[in-house]
């Protein structure tokens, strides 16, 4: 019977991650057309913009693409907690001659809403995923009456039920070596999150629609270890930080490719959810993770000028540098060939 892939026309069920702040719809062509599903990531992008990077997209290709979004709760501002954040990053806003008083607050990210669905819905894309859960039934049903799929991130078993019984299509289990934020959203208890070894089969036998592996797959061994393990399909995300088409930074991508990237944690203090990146100066001195920390994504504010500034001086001592725990495989060559390579790994 064919799969739900199969009936997307992919050559093999291979899924490049929507990494929002390290590409755009350059790396989600160049997959695409590789016969892979790209996603375009949307978490960080405005309305006009999300039009600009869907009408490049769908120059670039006419395959069929993901469009990723973070549908998070927005938190209620905590002028206590953003004072004692603040106060807490006093010491590093002086010693990089940043003026307190000038720092702004606000959100970094927003949730999927009404008007990116109505930017969405002139291009109705093959597939739609979600992280931190789902959206509310009504966006969700407009989604679907598009005839797109929906795909969202599971980190627990509970969170796979959950999501299948509101409405999705597919569940993407992501181990906790994965790279970027954990899409925990029934729980902020880091104890229940298990690598990819053990949330992969025990939600595929929890669910009956297909599940996605994510976390740690960078190499034909992982590709083939997850499809063992009962996965429809794998999402890879770090493996292509250093493609020609990612848009990482030259300071991201010289952290990738050192001894450094041997060492991640998850850390709130860039965002305030916890977030897979490699171990640095922020996240040591402040973390890895934080009580102080306002809620996602209201740290992140804070943190920015300090990451500007340093950026400056040529250093990434507060850059999120954002990376899963399988480093090794990281390849800086066309994403087309990184896709066709794993395609052939899952065909074998
Ligand atoms: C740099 C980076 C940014 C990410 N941003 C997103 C995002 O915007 N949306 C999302 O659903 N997942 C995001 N993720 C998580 C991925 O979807 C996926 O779970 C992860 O990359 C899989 O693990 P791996 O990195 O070990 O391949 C990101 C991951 C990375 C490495």
């Amino acid at each position: 019977m064919p799969t739900l892939f199969d009936l997307l026309g992919l050559s093999a069920p291979i899924l490049q991650a929507p990494m929002a702040g390290v590409q755009n719809h350059r790396l989600a062509a160049a997959v695409c057309n590789a016969g892979g599903l790209g996603s375009l990531p949307a978490a960080m992008l405005s309305a006009s913009d999300l039009q600009t990077q869907l009408q490049a997209l769908r120059q670039a290709t006419d395959k069929p693409y993901n469009v990723n979004f973070f549908c998070h709760a927005p938190p209620t501002p905590d002028a206590d907690r953003e004072a004692a954040w603040r106060q807490q990053l006093l010491p590093h806003y002086q010693a990089l001659g940043l003026n307190p008083s000038d720092i702004p607050s606000g959100p970094g990210r927003v949730p999927f809403n009404h008007e990116t669905a109505e930017v969405l819905a002139s291009f109705r894309p093959a597939v739609v995923s979600f992280h931190f859960g789902l959206p509310s039934f009504e966006l969700v049903a407009r989604v679907k009456s598009w005839g797109s799929l929906i795909f969202s991130s599971a980190t627990t078993v509970d969170e796979a039920l959950w999501l299948q019984d509101h409405g999705a299509d597919a569940v993407i289990a992501q181990g906790l070596e994965a790279g970027g934020h954990r899409g925990m959203f029934l729980t902020s208890d880091v104890s229940t999150q298990m690598g990819s070894l053990a949330l992969l089969p025990q939600i595929v036998q929890a669910v009956r629609v297909p599940v996605i592996a994510a976390g740690g797959i960078a190499s034909a061994a992982g590709i083939q270890a997850a499809k063992a393990l009962g996965a429809a399909a794998v999402q890879i995300g770090t493996a292509y930080l250093c493609s020609d088409e990612a848009s990482t930074s030259a300071l991201h991508r010289a952290a990738l490719q050192s001894p450094a990237a041997r060492h991640t944690a998850s850390t709130n203090v860039f965002t305030g959810r916890p977030a897979r990146g490699i171990v640095n100066r922020a996240m040591q001195a402040l973390g890895p993770i934080s009580p102080l920390a306002p809620a996602f994504p209201l740290a992140t504010a804070a943190m920015a000028p300090l990451r500007a500034a340093a950026e400056a001086q040529g250093s990434s001592d507060f850059t999120p540098l954002w990376a899963g725990q399988n480093t090794a495989h990281i390849q800086a060559r066309p994403a087309a060939d990184i896709t066709r390579d794993f395609a052939a790994a899952w065909r074998d």
